[in-house]
């Protein structure tokens, strides 16, 4: 393994830390590194070609009231890439306004989502509530060339180079980039190039929709007008439908006219799933169904009359404090999947009758689920997804969901080694859906390093065919992607991996 040091940051949290979501297998890193010809133990494919993404949360500075929120980490940007049966490493910080400003003062300038926005140093800000820093560090895709960032709370996205990681700024569609802000969970459409999101606040209408094209022009931005103030985390789209939702879990409305933005479910109101036309906005059916709150959609595809949508069905969106658990665990029991219930789940929403039939598809707790890109809006049968370790937001295992027989396949890691959302990496020349590999990176914690898994997706239970060593055990964090190398400007004309990235 070559290796280099880019980069340290100057942390100052303090060295006796506590916080589980800051230590243990979220302890965040302050170097920088590049490596190459990364060792393996098995043997890379030779038709393993691109680079796995990995957002990461990574503080740097102690929360400024003391109630750190893993959302709140600043935003740190892993990728592996594999080319010719070998692998090469980066991880850089995202580069920030809030990194900088907070860089500059030595401390944290802006108050968590776990802390009252009045707290802040700072009067300006980001984020559907106001007075946040845009971390960027909850969602990363790649599209058109470009590796963006994002943020749940709404911000900007940050553009890095996906095989250097440095940052090239933010993006501005030429002027036209929402002054709400986008929410993570930007969707790229592998087949036709186009970058489709949402944005969300607290004054109305509540909720955008807007879709950039394959030349990175925002070509559609409209009004989804809601009820109050929401707080979507994910939407879906078919060839011809993007569908957003307004689950009943949102800021007690008389809490926030005194500041306080806490969120609460209503078993009483449905859930309501949006659908409007993907293209040129127009009028938006909707959709009620069972109260719950969906964190994440699988996917979603037209089938006759219906859209065919899964995610995962919370069952206990609002899990109750039963006192058991430390201090920690009975705060952050909203993050555990056991707690939540969540479960994949399918809406068939029926675009003629407006009727909306449910199925539970497993009754297995998993969530962070990911497909073959490749099939985003269309028809599909295989999710891969994780387990969550009980109560805890670490991953335990991966799953692999056969959507159309029900099968699962499992991959558990062993005790005291976690995972990262995965992603599925289609074979080059791959023939059929599941043709290809599932690539997650590790926190072990028995060893104190990463690797990266690859695995054959269409044989999940039999483990990893390849274990890559990272130069350093890196943070946990929530979300990934796969660029496949044809997606990346200058990875055709490389010589190798190494060449592609400079080194
Ligand atoms: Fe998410």
């Amino acid at each position: 393994m070559d290796v280099e040091v880019l980069g340290r940051v100057l942390s100052t949290l303090p060295t006796d830390d506590d916080h589980p979501y800051r230590t243990g297998p979220w302890r965040p890193q302050t170097t920088e590194w590049k490596a190459d010809d990364l060792e393996v133990e098995g043997e890379i494919p030779a038709d393993l070609d691109g680079v796995y993404l990995r957002n990461t949360e990574n503080p740097v500075h102690p929360a400024l009231d003391g109630r750190y929120h893993p959302f709140d980490g600043d935003g740190m940007i892993h990728i592996v890439g594999f080319r010719d049966g070998k692998a090469f490493y980066r991880n850089r910080f995202v580069q920030t306004d809030g990194l900088l400003a907070e860089r500059e003062a030595g401390h944290a300038l802006w108050a968590g989502i776990a802390e009252r926005p009045a707290k802040s140093i700072r009067q300006d800000g980001w984020g559907a509530r106001g007075r946040m820093k845009d971390a960027s560090s909850t969602d990363v895709v790649v599209h058109a060339g470009v590796a963006l960032t994002s943020f749940y709370q709404c911000g900007d996205l940050y553009r890095l180079d996906p095989l250097t990681l440095e940052t090239l700024g933010k993006t501005t569609w030429n002027g036209d980039f929402p002054a709400w802000g986008v929410s993570a969970h930007t969707k790229v459409d592998e087949n036709n190039g186009e970058l489709l999101f949402f944005d969300y606040g607290t004054d109305a209408p509540f909720m955008h929709y807007g879709r950039v094209d394959a030349d990175n022009r925002l070509v559609d931005y409209v009004e989804v007008p809601l009820p109050g103030p929401r707080l979507p985390h994910d939407m879906a789209f078919t060839e011809n439908y993007a569908i957003l939702n307004d689950c009943p879990l949102f800021w007690e409305p008389e809490l926030m006219k005194k500041g306080l933005y806490a969120s609460r479910f209503h078993p009483e109101l449905p859930t309501r799933l949006g659908v409007l036309p993907r293209r040129g906005g127009g009028k938006i059916q909707w959709f009620e169904a069972d109260p719950t709150y969906v964190l994440h959609w699988v996917n979603a595809y037209e089938d006759g009359d219906e859209i065919v949508l899964d995610g995962f069905f919370q069952g206990d969106p609002e899990p109750k404090d039963t006192g058991d658990g430390s201090f920690y665990q009975r705060m952050f029991r909203f993050l555990a999947l056991d707690r939540m219930q969540t479960r994949l789940h399918r809406w068939r929403l029926n675009l003629v009758t407006g009727q909306c039939k449910e199925e539970r598809l497993s009754e297995s707790i998993t969530e962070f689920g990911v497909m073959n890109n490749r099939y985003g809006g269309r028809p599909y049968r295989y999710a891969y997804a994780a387990t969550g370790l009980d109560g805890w937001f670490l991953f335990n295992g991966l799953v692999r969901h056969d959507v159309v027989t029900g099968a699962e396949e499992r991959c558990a890691l062993p005790e005291g080694v976690y995972g990262s959302e995965p992603a599925m990496a289609p074979r080059v020349g791959a023939t059929s859906e599941d043709d290809g590999y599932v690539v997650t990176l590790t926190m072990d914690m028995n060893q104190d390093r990463s690797e990266c898994l690859i695995f054959e997706a269409s044989r999940l239970a039999d483990g990893p065919i390849a274990r890559v060593r990272l130069p350093e055990r890196i943070s946990s964090g929530t979300h990934a992607t796969w660029a496949p190398g044809s997606a990346i400007p200058g990875w055709s004309d490389a010589d190798s991996a190494a060449s592609a990235v400079g080194l």
